[in-house]
Parts: structure tokens; C-alpha cells; sequence
């Protein structure tokens, strides 16, 4: 079976977007076809697409779908639907802030022609009920969707050589890293590339080194355990799955060589919010001295926030932490809750391995000059 690698996490098919549904694996592996908004938001939301890269681009694509769901009938409608998914997508999770970043700079870059706002406003009846008026109007929608279009696939193609550099950064980086332990899933079901911190791994496979993963379950959806098993499996490359609980020993025991973990948004003072326990192994491995690296392309950095106490923290519905595999674990009237990320405070981040390079402390300087002349990605979801 080769199902990883010939399956892509999500695929523009001319007029949907396929992708896993990642809520059924590793026992299924089912497609979804999304074609309208509420089908888009509601995987979001479910987790059937996730990790920060790949929502981007799901998000960007997900415009273009919901362009031709509505069919506007004039670029002013086009332009106040393109208004409201900005937040009806761009907003369905708070933390991870490729999604509302790639929707931004898709709705920005389509926006932004000359022609296009002319073709709206310059006709008789502002693109409305004449004959000229229609063509007019039905050109600058014509050229709207592609312009989204192209804009959504050029954030996945630079997610894809982002994940490749980031592999190849972090290959050079850890050299002598044999046993690296991960939290949740940055690999290619996170991404529309290799990975971030899977991508590593991957890199080190592919240059015939020895690697072995120690994949924490990662509670309560466990995206470690069916996941990051799933895809390393897959890949032919060796895994164990642990506890989460159960890191924090074997770290200090000595069998772990390094961390890598991938996050959902750095702040400009290198703070990294991830999947939530990754905490706990940053403070494990610090205590170890081992390295603790955050594998990330420079489009989850969100220089707009200063620092991690900024990064708003998406709240999960508290049934995913009562519930496991269907059933029940807690008492009916116990409370639960569901932070569904942490935040690392920069001190215990040994290097933040980018596709602009490897970032290393001080970083709010680092991630400054990494920055410099590129577009920021902040989102001004942030809670400063
Ligand atoms: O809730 P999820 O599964 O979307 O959380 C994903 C993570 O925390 C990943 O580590 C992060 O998005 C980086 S993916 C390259």
C-alpha cells in the first residue's frame, strides 16, 4: 500500500476541492468532494481538513468554490460575497493563521486590478441590465475566478517548496538526530507538500539515514496516533506511538534525540502556539538538554503579534475530550474542558526551521530580518 504518497491531502479538481476526509483515517481512507460553503466551513471546522498549511490553501480554494456556488451576477455582489467569506472561511478556526492569512491574500491579489473594478463600476447600469453591461460584468467575474484560482494554487505551490526546504534545512540541522519525537501531525496530511516537521524526517529517509519517529497520541482528536502513524507507516518509515504522557520519561530516560513539531502561529518574538501538549515536551526536552526545533514555513509567523499571550487559542467543543473512539470516558456531570493549542514561549525553542532558513534566538530579530520585504501574515486575530 502506497496510499500516502499518491493521495493528495487536498486537490483542486477544475470545479471542487477533493480532499481526505482525515476524520476516518487510518480505518478508511474516504474523499470528500467539496463544492459549496457550508460543505467547506463544516470541514474545517471537523477537522477533515487541518494542520495550518493546509487550511490555507484549502481556504484560498474554498473562495473560488463558493464564487461559483453563489454566481454573483455582478463584480459589486462578487465583491460583498468576497467580504463575507473572508470571515465565513477565514474565521472558521482562530489559531492557525494560515487560514485567515491565505484568504486574505486571495480575495487581496483578486481584488487588486485596475480593469476589474473598472469592468464593475464603469458600465452604464454598474454591470446590472444591459446588454454591454452583462458582457462587461460577465468578463471581470470571468476574470475574478481565475484570478482567485491562480492565487489559491500559487500558495499551495509555495507551500509545497516550503516543505521541501524546510526538510532539506532540517536534514543539514540534525544530522545526528536519530530518534525525533513529534506531537500531533505536520507531515503531509498537514500540508500540500511533505511536511514541516515531517518533512525532516522525510529528507532524512529519502538521504538513506537512519530515523525513527516517537509519535505522541496527541488527545484528544489523536492526530498523532491515527495521523502521524498513518502517513510514516505509509512511507515505510518506522514509528512508535506513545501516550503524550508518557514523552516527558522517555525524553528524560535519553532515548530521544530531538524534537521537531510544526506550529499554527509564531509571534514576532518567536512564541509558538501548536497543537496543545506540545508544552509539555518543549519543557521535557529543555530539562534533557535536547534540542526542541518548531518546523514551520514563514507563513505561519505573525509578526503583527508581539508575543505568544497575543495568539488567540481555539476552544473545542469539551465532548472530544469526554468521548474516545465513540465512547464515554467521563462521569455525565463532569465539566471538560478544550484548549485545542499551547503556546511554547520562545526561551524553550531551540531553532525555528524555516523556509527561509533557520531561525535562531534572539528571535525577535531573526524573525525580523527572515521578514524583511516579505508580506506579513498577520491576521489580526490576535487577542492584543
Ligand atoms: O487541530 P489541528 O490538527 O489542525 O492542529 C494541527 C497542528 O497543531 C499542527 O502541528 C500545525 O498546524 C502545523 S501543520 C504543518
Amino acid at each position: 500500500m502506497d496510499t500516502a504518497a499518491i493521495t493528495p491531502t487536498l486537490r483542486w479538481t477544475g470545479d471542487s476541492i477533493e480532499i481526505i476526509d482525515q476524520t476516518r483515517l487510518p480505518g478508511e481512507l474516504v474523499l470528500l468532494d467539496v463544492r459549496d460553503v457550508g460543505s467547506a466551513v463544516d470541514a474545517i471546522e471537523r477537522l477533515a481538513i487541518r494542520g495550518a498549511p493546509a487550511l490555507g490553501v484549502f481556504g484560498a480554494l474554498a473562495l473560488v468554490v463558493g464564487l461559483d456556488e453563489a454566481q454573483p451576477d455582478s463584480l459589486d455582489a462578487a465583491r460583498e460575497l468576497l467580504e463575507w467569506l473572508r470571515h465565513e472561511i477565514g474565521d472558521a478556526r482562530p489559531t492557525a493563521v494560515n487560514l485567515r492569512w491565505a484568504v486574505d491574500r486571495t480575495i487581496d491579489a483578486a481584488l487588486a486590478v485596475p480593469e476589474l473594478i473598472s469592468a464593475g463600476t464603469n458600465t452604464s447600469d454598474g454591470g446590472r441590465g444591459s446588454a454591454d453591461g452583462d458582457s462587461a460584468s460577465a468578463g471581470g467575474l470571468a476574470e475574478l475566478r481565475q484570478r482567485l484560482l491562480d492565487e489559491a494554487l500559487a500558495i499551495g505551490a509555495e507551500d509545497a517548496r516550503a516543505c521541501a526546504e524546510i526538510g532539506r534545512l532540517g536534514r543539514e540541522l540534525l544530522a545526528d538526530a536519530t530518534v525525533i519525537a513529534t506531537h500531533c501531525n505536520a507531515g503531509r496530511l498537514a500540508t500540500v507538500g511533505t511536511g514541516t516537521a515531517l518533512g525532516v524526517v522525510y529528507a532524512k529517509a529519502a538521504a538513506g539515514e537512519p530515523v525513527r519517529v516517537l509519535a505522541a497520541e496527541t488527545r484528544p482528536l489523536l492526530q498523532g496516533a491515527r495521523l502521524t502513524a498513518w502517513e510514516l507507516a505509509d512511507a515505510g518509515i518506522e514509528v512508535s506511538v506513545v501516550a503524550d504522557a508518557a514523552m516527558a520519561s522517555l525524553i528524560a530516560a535519553g532515548e530521544v534525540d530531538a524534537v521537531i513539531v510544526g506550529a499554527d502561529r509564531i509571534a514576532a518574538n518567536g512564541d509558538t502556539a501548536n497543537k496543545v501538549g506540545t508544552l509539555a515536551h518543549a519543557l521535557a526536552a529543555a530539562d534533557a538538554g535536547i534540542g526542541f526545533y518548531i518546523a514551520a514555513p514563514t507563513s505561519t509567523i505573525d509578526a503583527a503579534l508581539p508575543s505568544g499571550e497575543c495568539i488567540a487559542i481555539e476552544q473545542r467543543n469539551p465532548d472530544e475530550v469526554h468521548h474516545a473512539g465513540g465512547t464515554r470516558l467521563t462521569p455525565v456531570d463532569a465539566v471538560a474542558v478544550n484548549p485545542a493549542f499551547d503556546v511554547t514561549p520562545a526561551r524553550f525553542i531551540t531553532a525555528i526551521i524555516t523556509d527561509a532558513g533557520v531561525l535562531q534566538p534572539p528571535y525577535d530579530r531573526s524573525i525580523a530580518q527572515a521578514l524583511a520585504g516579505a508580506e506579513p501574515a498577520g491576521s489580526g486575530a490576535g487577542r492584543c
